[in-house]
C-alpha cells in the first residue's frame, strides 16, 4: 500500500494537505514522519480509548512494609547490604525527564524550572545534589541515566552543557530520549503541528523500557556491572533514588521489583494504589478504584487501599532486559495543545482539546513475580512539582523542601 492509500484507508489524508507547499527535503521529511506512524496501531488504540481495565479483573490489596515500623537491628542489616552494593556501584540512578510538563507551564523542560530556595536552584540541580552526596558518603559517582524526548532532548543537553555538568563527571550523565505517539482530536483525526511534520508528544513513562532497550542502555549498564535502577520522577525535589535501605532490603529478599508508597491521605485522594490484579503486582489508578473498595478500612482503621504510589521505583537491571520488549497498555489523556487546523490557520486551545496517548511504568509491574513496597514518610519524600499555582505546585514544593531541611 502507498502512502496515499494507507492515509485514506485510515482517514488521515489531511496530513498531506500541505505537501505542495513544502520545500523537497520538508516533503521527505513528512513522508518519513507519516511512514514511521504504525497506523493499524494507533487505530485501535483510538477505538479502545475509553478501556481502562478489563471488567473481569480481580483486584485485591498488595502486602508492604512500614519503614517506621522496622525494627533498628533489621534495619541497619539491610542498610548495610544497600551501603556495600551502593559502593560497589552496583545502582544507577534514572530520571524520567521526557514529559510535557504542560500543567506547570514552563517553557522548556521541567528539569530546567528553576525553585525559589533561598538559593535558587533548577530542579535538575536539587537532584544533582543528591548524586554530590553520594560520593561524599559512598566515594563513588553513580551513573546518572535521564530519559528525555524529541521535544526536549536538545534543551535539556544544552542546559547540562551551560551549567557545566553541576560540576559532576560528564561521563556519569546519559542523555537517552523516549519514542513518540501522534496525537489525536477527539474524532480521531491525527494533527500536524506545522505544514511539514505530524504532531507526536513523548509516548509515556512507560516508554521508558523501550528506550533504555533501543538506545543500549541496558547494555551499558551490564557493561559496567550495574545491576539495579532507581527510576524516579524528575519533578518531586525530595525524591530519594539513593535509597540504602530499600536497596538491601531488595537485594536481601532476592527482589527484582520494589518500589515505595505515601499513605493516601483519603478515599477520594486522586492518586494510583498499589494493588495486586489477578494476582500479579500492580498500581490501579483511582478512576479505575471500585469507590466501595477505595473505603474500606481495616481494623486499624487505615484504608485497605490505602498505599499510595508516587514515582520512585527500583528494578533489577534483570527486570528490565524482560520488559524491553513488552507492549505496554496504551492510555488516553486529554490535553490542551494547539495545532495547525486544516484551513492552515493555528487552533489555540484553552479547553483540553486533544488526546494523548501513553504507557504508564507500573503497567510493567505485573511482568514482575513479586514487589516490595515500602512505606515512606509523605514529609520526607514527595515534593512534587506539577501545577502552576496551588496544590503540588513551585510553592508547595518549596515549602516541602525547606521543612523538611530544616529538620534534617
Ligand atoms: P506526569 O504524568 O506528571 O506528566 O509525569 P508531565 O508531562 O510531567 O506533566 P503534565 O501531565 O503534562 O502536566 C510524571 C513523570 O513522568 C515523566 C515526567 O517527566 C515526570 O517525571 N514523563 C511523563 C516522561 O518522562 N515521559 C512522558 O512521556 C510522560
Amino acid at each position: 500500500m502507498n502512502i496515499n492509500e494507507t492515509l485514506f484507508k485510515y482517514g488521515q489524508e489531511h496530513l498531506l494537505a500541505f505537501y505542495d507547499e513544502l520545500s523537497d527535503s520538508e516533503k521527505e521529511a513528512l513522508i518519513n514522519d507519516i511512514s514511521s506512524i504504525d497506523f493499524e496501531r494507533m487505530q485501535n488504540i483510538y477505538d479502545h480509548r475509553e478501556n481502562h481495565m478489563a471488567e473481569d479483573s480481580e483486584v485485591s490489596c498488595a502486602p508492604y512494609i512500614d519503614k517506621e515500623k522496622l525494627i533498628g537491628e533489621l534495619q541497619k542489616k539491610y542498610e548495610q547490604l544497600g551501603n556495600e552494593l551502593i559502593s560497589e556501584g552496583k545502582l544507577a540512578v534514572c530520571s524520567m525527564a521526557g514529559g510535557q510538563g504542560t500543567r506547570l507551564g514552563h517553557t522548556g523542560p521541567k528539569g530546567t524550572f528553576v525553585v525559589a530556595l533561598d538559593t535558587p536552584k533548577s530542579i535538575f540541580e536539587i537532584l544533582m545534589d543528591k548524586l554530590k552526596e553520594a560520593y561524599q558518603k559512598y566515594g563513588v559517582y553513580l551513573h546518572w541515566y535521564i530519559m528525555t524526548s524529541e521535544a526536549n532532548d536538545c534543551d535539556t543537553q544544552n542546559f547540562f552543557v551551560k551549567n557545566n555538568y553541576f560540576d559532576y563527571p560528564k561521563e556519569y550523565i546519559h542523555f537517552f530520549k523516549q519514542g513518540e505517539l501522534p496525537l489525536m482530536n477527539f474524532e480521531g483525526k491525527m494533527l500536524l503541528e506545522n505544514k511539514g511534520k505530524v504532531f507526536k508528544a513523548a509516548d509515556g513513562n512507560g516508554g521508558i523500557f523501550e528506550a533504555l532497550e533501543k538506545n543500549n542502555i541496558l547494555e551499558d549498564m551490564k557493561e559496567k556491572n550495574i545491576q539495579y535502577l532507581s527510576i524516579g520522577n524528575v519533578d518531586n525535589i525530595l525524591i530519594r533514588q539513593i535509597d540504602a535501605l530499600l536497596l538491601g532490603m531488595m537485594a536481601e529478599g532476592k527482589y527484582e521489583l520494589a518500589s515505595k508508597s505515601i499513605v493516601k491521605k483519603s478515599p477520594e485522594e486522586p492518586v494510583g494504589v498499589f494493588c495486586k490484579i489477578n494476582d500479579r503486582p500492580s498500581v490501579i489508578e483511582y478512576i479505575d478504584l471500585d469507590p466501595e473498595k477505595a473505603k474500606m478500612r481495616d481494623d486499624n482503621e487505615e484504608l485497605f487501599f490505602g498505599e499510595a504510589f508516587f514515582g520512585n521505583t527500583f528494578m533489577k537491571r534483570t527486570l528490565l532486559e524482560k520488559i524491553a520488549t513488552a507492549k505496554l497498555p496504551i492510555h488516553t489523556a486529554k490535553k490542551k495543545n494547539s495545532y495547525l487546523g486544516e484551513n492552515g490557520e493555528m487552533v489555540v486551545a484553552s479547553e483540553p482539546n486533544t488526546y494523548k496517548f501513553e504507557a504508564f511504568i507500573f503497567d510493567a509491574f505485573k511482568m514482575a513475580d513479586d514487589m516490595l513496597i515500602l512505606r515512606t514518610k509523605r514529609e520526607e519524600e514527595f515534593a512534587p512539582i506539577k501545577n502552576k499555582e496551588g496544590a503540588d505546585s513551585p510553592e508547595t514544593a518549596r515549602k516541602l523542601y525547606m521543612d523538611y531541611y530544616a529538620k534534617h
